[in-house]
């Protein structure tokens, strides 16, 4: 085997054990809600994955979280079409009706509400995704309802 073939197995492998990691982690947060240091030092003991690299994958990813969250997870977009359309009104429209912050999670558990990037919907801005659900050219006097929607 000649380097680059070598190269090209070492690429492949850590390709498919970057999967395995995902997979893995996605499964333990589904399981629990989010993933705690045991989570992640029994994932890095089984995959044989340094623990420093489990952890930079979960915390890199905004879809998986170490700390605890809401069983709805509102994820507001802050990317500048938003905010020139007003997303901060509903944000703080949020933060009013659930009594929290970002990044912070309601004391019933009900809620957790994040800031994200660009979730694609710029020509609809402001938007906001409740857990799969998707909310476009959102106003305060909107939100009420749509958070009264969830259990
Ligand atoms: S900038 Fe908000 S959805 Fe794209």
């Amino acid at each position: 085997m000649d380097g680059k073939n070598r190269e090209g197995s070492a690429a492949s492998m850590k390709n498919s054990k970057r999967e395995d990691l995902l997979a893995s982690l996605e499964r333990a947060q589904d399981e629990h809600g989010y993933l705690t240091r045991e989570h992640l030092v029994e994932i890095s003991r089984t995959l044989d994955i340094p623990l420093s690299d489990v952890f930079g994958v979960a915390s890199f990813y905004s879809f998986l979280s170490t700390k605890p969250r809401g069983r709805n997870i509102i994820r507001i977009c802050k990317s500048v079409p938003c905010h020139l359309k007003n997303a901060q009104t509903v944000i703080e429209s949020v933060a009013a009706e659930l009594g929290i912050g970002p990044d912070e999670i309601t004391e019933d558990a009900r809620f957790s509400l994040e800031q994200v990037g660009c979730i694609g919907a710029c020509d609809m801005a402001p938007a906001m995704l409740i857990n799969n659900d998707f909310y476009a050219n959102l106003t305060p006097s909107k939100i009420a309802r749509i958070l009264g929607s969830y259990e």
